[in-house]
Formats: C-alpha cells, structure tokens, sequence
C-alpha cells in the first residue's frame, strides 16, 4: 500500500473518499448528511463505517463515513483507530484507491499512517492467495512530515512483526545477525560462539548449546550528530524456546518462533532511526540463539558463570531467556550509556497477571518507567509496573551457587525482574515483559493473530523524545 499526501483531495477521482463523523454533529459532505444521518440515523460511534454511492454527484465513486466518536474523547488513538477500521471496510469493498478527508482539527496525520499500516499488515508470504488490500490511500489535511514519521513507525512495526511471525527455520540467529548488519545508517559488530566464550558470556552461552544453529551475538549502534544521550536497548533472542530439556509441552511450545520478539522490536527500531536522525548513541543487542532439547544441551543443574562473575544454579533450563539477557544487560552496562532498557517475552507469568494486551514493566528507576508508560499511552501500547520487591528473589537462593535460574511458581515474572537486576550496574534500567503482548493466538482491536510488534511504537517513540 502506498500512502499519499494531497491539499485537494475532495475532488480526486478515486474509487472511495473517506470521511469522518462525530457522534451528534454533521459531516463536511451534504451528501453523506442527507443519507447517513437524517435517513439512516447513522451515530458515528468511534470505527462505524457507513457507506453510501455517490452516483457522479462527486468524482469519487462512493463515500464511506467513518465514526470518530464523542469529538472532545477524540486523540490520538481514536484517529488510529478510525483510519484503521475505515481500512479495514475499504479492503472488504475490495477498494483499490481511497482519499481521507478527514475533519479532526488537528494534524492526524501520525496516528493516521500508523492505523493504516497496521490494517494493511498481513503476513501472507506462505499463501498462493494474498491479502485484500488497498493500493493507494491518501491523506488530506495534514502535514507531509507527520505522515511520514507515521509510515517509519509503520515499517519498523511491519519488520517486527515479519520476523517474529517468520518459522524458526528462516528467522534464525544467523539470519538475525544478517538483517542486523544491513541496516542503513547503523554499524554492526557480530559475535561468534569463541568470541561470546572469550567475552565470559558463559550464561547465553549455556542456553545456546543444544542447537546446531551457531549463537549470534549482535551488537548494532547508531549514532546522532550532537548526541545529548545514550541509551541501549536489548531484545530477547530466543529464535525458538523448545523450554530445553525441561521441554514444553506441545500446546506451549507451538508459538515459541516469537521468542525473539523482543529482539525483532530492537532490530524493528533500529531499522528506521536514519528515517528521524535523532540526536542519541543508540545501541541495540540481541543475544540470539535457539533453546533446544539434545545431547550437547545444557541441563538441570549445571552451573553457569555470567559475564560479570556471578554463577547461575540451572534450575529449568526453560527460564533461559533471563539467562541470556544476564549476560547482555551486563555487555550493555559496561558501554557507558545513561540508561538500559530489555524488552522481552520472559515470563508466562506476566501473561497470567496482565493478559494479552498489557505489558509488564519494572525496573530500578520510576522516572524512566514513568515516561515510558506514559510515552505508550498515545500510542496504543499499555503497560503495567510490577513490583521488585527484594523478598522475589528468597525463592532463588541456591545451596551451591550465588543465584537458581528460577523459583517460586507464584509471582514469576517478578522473579524475573529481580534475576535480572543483578547484572545491571550503576545505570538506569527498565525491563518490559511481552510475553502477553507479542503474539495472539487470535485477532485482537488492531492486530490479526500472530505478531504485534509490541514495544516498537512505545520505545522508538521514546528515544526520540529523550
Ligand atoms: N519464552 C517463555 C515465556 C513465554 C511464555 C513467552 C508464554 C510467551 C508466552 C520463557 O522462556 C519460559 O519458558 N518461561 C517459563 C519460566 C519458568 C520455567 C520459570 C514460564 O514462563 O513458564
Ligand atoms: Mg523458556
Ligand atoms: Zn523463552
């Protein structure tokens, strides 16, 4: 789909002119009064769709009104949700062209193109028929700019989710590693298993050993011209979670391609930076590998030693994404950047307590969590602080090493956070859990089954805020 800016775009000839409606007041078109509201009480509650012909009276060939809503509840998230089910109507009418006339007062154009792409998502490679979709859309009454910065977050999204949908056979950490070093305007230092062995990483190196797919461990940085801050963002990389020899059971395991998620949102992110040229040093690291079951796996009970000395009691070889991001969290510490944020599907836990359209924060400093629950507002994505209380981590204590890999079933993705916050040292830190979030199992408000690309829109944004 391509998406267009135009200042004229009541009298475009194109297949459907999309217009908006508040709930109680009158549309800017005549027509669409006469039909939709005076003779079909049409009420324009937020994403009703109301389609009329328009038989010449204008070039476009029909009108399709869209309910905004109350227009004092109207933001943001409404405008992205309006354009997103009018796409969603266009593509059932099989439309092939389509203009946005919307009256919002203000510039929508942002929340518009980011609703419009997630409508046009679908992750249909595999399939001989494709998805319906609408050609051309254009947008009128907002700024080329605005438009444009929504596509970015459009295509970083659509990049997460690709790779998260995409089976563990292609999305592996090899080609993690190789899509890393691709992207424009970000250099990209790869690391092979003797380097990761070298660098003490003895944690992610345990995790990865069960699989003949070699451990890639991809470091990525972009840089701004006069940069004011540095932050570095980590993405769990599991490319696929068998759950090791505490193997999962079937129905677990099913999904677990999408345990890179985390890392498909870094790479996801650091795709369209040059697209915003913020001024921030922004690191991205990914620890990738695959959890597998065989003879060189690790095992229950091992000892691991982390990157930053401390030694790890293996006590299910299935909580081995904290595992990974021990060592990663300490490789990021050790940069010197002013704050670390991981994001992650860690915990089944997380996805008891919150569901599937909330994600878990926590971390060692409230004013960052706070910005970031407050940066994902506007933009869809909702979060929820979990505590980090010192009493989590009693359940870890080992016997015979300085922490256990896991506990107590009960308050697990706490557990989580409290593991992980030993490998994090003298920075600001945040740890977002998507467990929930990062793939349905069926659609949900703006997103088919599969991946979300979770964290994309709240992080991306929050860089470029910093
Ligand atoms: N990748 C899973 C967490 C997960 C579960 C993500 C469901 C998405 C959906 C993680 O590696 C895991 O297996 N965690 C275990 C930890 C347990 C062994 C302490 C879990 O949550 O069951
Ligand atoms: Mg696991
Ligand atoms: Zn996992």
């Amino acid at each position: 789909m391509e998406i267009k800016v135009s200042n004229d775009v009541k009298n475009l000839s194109v297949d459907v002119i999309v217009i908006n409606m508040f709930e109680g007041e009158k549309t800017s078109q005549d027509l669409a009064n006469t039909y939709a509201i005076d003779r079909d009480k049409f009420e324009g509650k937020l994403g009703q769709t109301y389609l009329l012909q328009t038989y010449g009276q204008i070039p476009a060939q029909k009108i399709l009104v869209t309910g905004c809503g109350k227009r004092d509840e109207f933001g943001e998230n409404e405008v992205r949700t309006a354009v997103y089910k009018s796409v969603k109507k266009l593509q059932q009418m099989h439309a092939k062209t389509a203009a946005f006339d919307f009256e919002t007062g203000f510039d929508y154009g942002k929340s518009a193109a980011i609703g419009a792409m997630l409508a046009d998502y679908a992750f249909d490679k595999y399939k001989s028929e494709k998805a319906t979709r609408v050609d051309e859309i254009i947008f009128g009454n907002v700024l080329e700019d605005s438009v444009n910065a929504g596509k970015s977050f459009g295509n970083a999204m659509k990049l997460t989710r690709d790779l998260a949908n995409e089976p563990a056979a292609f999305a592996t950490p090899s080609k993690l590693a190789e899509i890393a070093q691709n992207l424009e305007g970000i250099t990209t230092e790869i690391y092979d298993k003797d380097e990761i062995e070298r660098m003490g990483m003895g944690a992610f190196l345990a995790v990865s050993k069960g699989s003949i797919q070699p451990p890639k461990f991809i470091h990525m940085k972009y840089t701004g011209k006069n940069v004011k801050k540095k932050i570095a963002i980590i993405g769990k990389g599991l490319c696929f979670d068998s759950g090791g020899m505490d193997l999962k059971p079937p129905s677990s395991m099913l999904t677990m391609r999408d345990d890179m998620s985390g890392a498909a949102c870094v790479l996801g992110v650091m795709s369209v930076l040059k697209d915003f040229n913020p001024d921030v040093e922004v690191h991205g690291i990914i620890a990738a590998c695959e959890n597998m079951a065989s003879g060189s796996a690790y095992k229950p009970g091992d000892i691991l030693t982390a990157k930053n000395g401390k030694t790890i009691e293996v006590d299910n070889t299935d909580a081995e994404g904290r595992l990974t991001l021990a060592d990663a969290l300490v490789y990021a510490c050790e940069l010197g950047v002013h704050e670390v944020i991981d994001i992650a599907t860690l915990t089944g836990a997380c996805m008891v307590a919150l569901g599937t359209s909330v994600a878990g924060i926590m971390g060692n400093d409230d004013e960052m969590m706070h910005k970031i629950i407050e940066t994902g507002k506007n933009l869809g994505e909702k979060f929820w602080q979990l505590p980090m209380y010192k009493e989590y981590f009693n359940s870890l204590k080992s016997d015979i090493a300085d922490m256990k890999n896991t506990g107590s079933r009960y308050g697990g993705a706490s557990a989580a956070g409290v593991f992980l916050q030993e490998f994090v040292k003298d920075v600001k830190w945040a740890h977002i859990d998507i467990a929930g979030t990062a793939f349905l199992e069926k659609p949900e408000s703006e997103f088919i089954k599969g991946a979300t690309g979770a964290g994309v829109r709240t992080i991306l944004s929050y860089i470029l805020n910093s």
